[in-house]
């Protein structure tokens, strides 16, 4: 044993780092293991953060090609430079990850830099080298599900890594699965130029979200150009000289297609990543899809080994991941960490974004809960007419009895930082009357908040 801890925490990501950080401030003896070269886990090296670089640079590159003539500024011509966008994309993480390298040192976290493994409760070894540590939390995160007979090259058939990466814009990308990843990194490339045809298992993308938001969605992406192949399934993808020929079955049966394209991006759900850890010999349980369970104060079955973040269930977010960091580093100092799983936002960084907290009509219905609903179009905001941001609209959706907010869903320019307010009121308890009756800036587009909880009792005012 060459050095001792009070934690050990395995990952890097958004879910360990932040774990590290709050430990070391409550005045742990924190290590965390990260066998990439740099910290940040998926998340900032080849998640969160490259693609929202990319999805805003895409997006000036957009306006600048279809919107600003509306604004009445004429660019003769405009040319992308996808070899400086890729760089930029770069740049943006390197400062991300060294950020995380410089809270480490700021708050006396030590990076174990290599490939950590459970020997024992209470003993930790990185590439050889043992470890005491009188917890152990398991931060591994996840990676991308592959799809049988579909072999991933990340060049032209590509999960999220590879197309955060194409060097050229492909003239016809086909996105497997119509969820958060291949909407958004299907967005990126459309608007670059390519040709997108997503193609979806389920009768209807990003599923689990609100229906009537899925539908709007869907309808606006396919305003946008995006074509929409719901209800199939991709069986086997052969690589040709020109790109990729895919065969599309029905997803109920029935026959068969081909469809020749330049890329294709698998993007069908991400999966625990566990490997290597010893898990098995260590006895740590897991579930059917390998996921960790843990309590409610994050243990494993295993005393002194704990989980969080997309390696045990949930949704597979790294600000949840965060919050459950921040938790049980907290619970091992003594304190009274928690999470509120019902006040989690989740965000789709496309254009407009998508953003949800709380229960779905659908959840409501299904749970007998009586509910009221408010909602507001971003067609009657000022705001929004000013951008020239009008697709989408604020759903609030209220109990019947007691008009506490229960969720809202929000389709629409600036919905991610929008969703913020109500999720601080759904954290306070807040009833939609609440929401109505706080001043909000004119004009903001936060106003089509304020208008939609007053709509749950019918006396929106701009509508
Ligand atoms: P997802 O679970 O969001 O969507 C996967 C989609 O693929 C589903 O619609 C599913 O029905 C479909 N599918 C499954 N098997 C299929 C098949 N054989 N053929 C066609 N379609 C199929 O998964 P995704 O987009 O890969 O994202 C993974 C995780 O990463 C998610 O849990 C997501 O929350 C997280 N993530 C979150 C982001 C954000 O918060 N903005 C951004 C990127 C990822």
């Amino acid at each position: 044993m060459t050095d001792s801890f009070d934690v050990i925490i395995i990952g890097s990501g958004p879910g360990g780092y932040v774990c590290a950080i709050r430990a070391a401030q409550l005045g742990l003896r924190v290590a965390c293991v990260e066998k990439r070269a740099t910290l940040g886990g998926t998340c900032l090296n080849i998640g969160c953060i490259p693609s929202k670089a990319l999805l805003q640079s895409s997006e000036n590159f957009h306006a600048a090609a279809e919107s600003f003539k509306d604004h009445g500024i004429i660019l003769d011509s405009i040319k992308l430079d996808l070899a400086r966008m890729q760089a930029r994309k770069s740049e943006v993480v390197g400062a991300n990850v060294k950020g995380v390298e410089f809270l480490f040192k700021k708050n006396k976290v030590t990076w174990l830099k290599g490939t950590g493994h459970i020997d024992a409760p209470g003993a930790v070894s990185v590439d050889g080298t043992s470890y005491a540590t009188k917890n152990i939390i398991i931060a591994t995160g996840s990676e991308s599900i592959p799809l049988p007979g579909i072999d991933i090259d990340e060049k032209t058939i590509v999960t999220s890594t590879g197309a955060l990466e194409f060097a050229e814009v492909p003239k016809h990308l086909a996105i497997i699965g119509g969820g958060v990843i291949g909407l958004e990194l299907g967005s990126v490339w459309h608007r670059l130029g390519a040709r997108v045809t997503v193609i979806e298992f389920l009768d209807r993308i990003i599923p689990g979200t609100d229906d009537e938001i899925a539908k709007n969605f869907q309808r606006i992406l396919a305003k946008q150009g995006l074509v929409f192949k719901l209800g199939h399934k991709v069986t086997k993808a052969d690589r040709t000289e020109a790109g990729v020929t895919l065969t599309i079955e029905p997803a109920k049966g029935g026959a068969a297609e081909t469809m020749d394209v330049d890329a294709v991006l698998v993007s069908v759900g991400r999966r625990p990543y566990t490997e290597g850890l010893g898990l098995e010999t260590m006895g740590v349980a897991r579930d059917n899809r390998g996921f960790i369970p843990v309590d409610p104060h994050y243990a494993t079955n295993i005393s002194g080994i704990y989980a969080i973040g997309d390696a045990i269930p949930g949704p597979m977010l790294a600000h949840k991941a965060e919050d459950e960091g921040v938790a049980v580093a907290e619970l091992l100092a003594g304190q009274a960490g928690h999470v509120n799983y019902d006040a989690i936002p989740s965000v789709i960084y496309t254009w407009p974004e998508v953003a949800t907290v709380g229960a779905s009509e659908e959840q409501l219905k299904k749970a007998g809960t009586a509910y009221t609903i408010g909602k507001f179009p971003f067609m009657a905001n000022g705001r929004a007419r000013a951008m020239g941001d009008t697709d989408g609209f604020v759903k609030i959706l209220a109990d019947k009895r007691t008009d506490r907010v229960l969720g809202a869903h929000i389709i629409g320019p600036d919905a991610g930082t929008l969703i913020a307010e109500i999720v601080t009121a759904m954290e306070f308890g807040a009833s939609a009357e609440d929401i109505g009756r706080i001043c909000h800036a004119h004009p903001t587009l936060s106003e089509a908040v304020k208008e939609a909880a007053l709509a749950v009792e019918g006396r929106a005012l701009h509508i």
